[in-house]
């Protein structure tokens, strides 16, 4: 096994509140065990484009509670070539980094896990999406923050509904996957959910809803999530237009607003617990991992499953939504 002397740090694909929590714990931890962190900003991209910043204990001072990422983050086209990885391996051997920790999505690990198979430079996941949509984690960091974000624009949505007795369609993110979209729906009470885990057909949507305005003409929500086949809230608004002219229906799409923001304690003990783990990891010579928290564990869990395994959203709370919305 190779000495492990300096780690590097990124942040990569779709910001998550709490990525700078998991970059604080990933320096502090690392430094405390006499390790040198390099931190990467822009991600792969930046790792290109020589783009590194020594990383001190104060380098991370006052950045748990802030939402976005200090190393900055993006998507990098560059990267998906062969020629860009070279040169990103080249750029980190000259910073002498011995191994990385990748804090992401499944973008970033897939580009993670080839850049390990390809230089067989070392490796460590940590889970950093608002959409949760990752296999070996029970939560990914920043899907707690995104989900209140979205529960508390929808509860304001619902006062404007009310007033005027409107069936609102609200789009939450999640470009693939319906956890923000169901979670936030039965927290708000939202009368039907429609997400890519649950096949909907435009007949059965129009049928839900005038069976929901049978029995009550107050206001109506839809949450609709970014990736369901209906093609999200505009375009279902669209088809259904004809059908309830009689409810004024309204369009809101949350959007980004749901990945910036102070992280939730809940998000900042994870991201904290996880960046940690991440690098004990790494000092104990796994590569190829995500660290995640199932059944409030620390589990490392191969990299490649985080997104070849689906992770099922859980039917129970689908059920409920089923029986609890018949009368908000
Ligand atoms: O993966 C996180 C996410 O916020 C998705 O929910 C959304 O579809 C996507 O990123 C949006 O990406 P971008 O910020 O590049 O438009």
């Amino acid at each position: 096994m190779k000495t492990l002397n300096r780690i590097a740090v990124f942040t990569s694909g779709g910001d998550s509140p709490g990525m700078n929590a998991a970059v604080r714990a990933v320096v502090r931890t690392a430094l405390h065990n006499d390790l040198g962190v390099t931190g990467v900003r822009f991600g792969y991209q930046g790792m290109i484009d020589n783009d590194f910043v020594e990383l001190e204990d104060h380098s991370v001072s006052g950045i748990i509670q802030r939402g976005g990422t200090i190393l900055k983050s993006a998507r990098s086209s560059r990267f998906r070539e062969y020629e860009g990885r070279e040169q990103a391996v080249k750029n980190l051997k000259k910073q002498n980094v011995d191994a990385l920790v990748a804090i992401g999505g499944d973008g970033t690990f897939r580009g993670a896990t080839i850049l390990n198979e390809e230089f067989g430079i070392p490796v460590v996941g940590v889970p950093g999406t608002i959409d949760n949509d990752l296999y070996g984690t029970d939560e990914t960091i920043g899907y707690d923050t995104a989900m209140n974000t979205a529960m508390e624009a929808i509860d304001k949505i619902r006062d404007t509904a009310d007033a005027h007795e409107r069936l609102f369609l609200v789009e939450v993110m999640g470009r693939e996957a319906g956890f923000i979209a169901l979670e936030t729906g039965l927290a708000t009470g939202a009368e039907l959910i429609l997400l890519p885990e649950a096949v909907s057909h435009p007949d059965d949507i129009r049928n839900s809803l005038h069976d929901i305005f049978k029995v009550q003409r107050r206001s109506s929500l839809v949450i609709v999530a970014e990736g369901d086949e209906t093609g999200g809230a505009v375009k279902l608004a669209e088809n259904l237009k004809e059908d309830f002219e009689q409810y004024d229906m309204r369009v809101s799409v949350l959007g980004h607003i749901q990945r910036g923001g102070s992280p939730t304690a809940h998000d900042r003990v994870l991201a904290s617990q996880l960046g940690s783990a991440a690098v004990r990891a790494l000092m104990d010579g796994q590569s190829s991992v995500m660290a995640g928290v199932v059944n409030h564990k620390t589990r490392l869990t191969p990299m490649n499953k985080t997104w070849s395994m689906k992770k099922s959203i859980n039917q129970e709370l689908l059920e409920l939504v089923k029986v609890l919305s018949k009368s908000d």
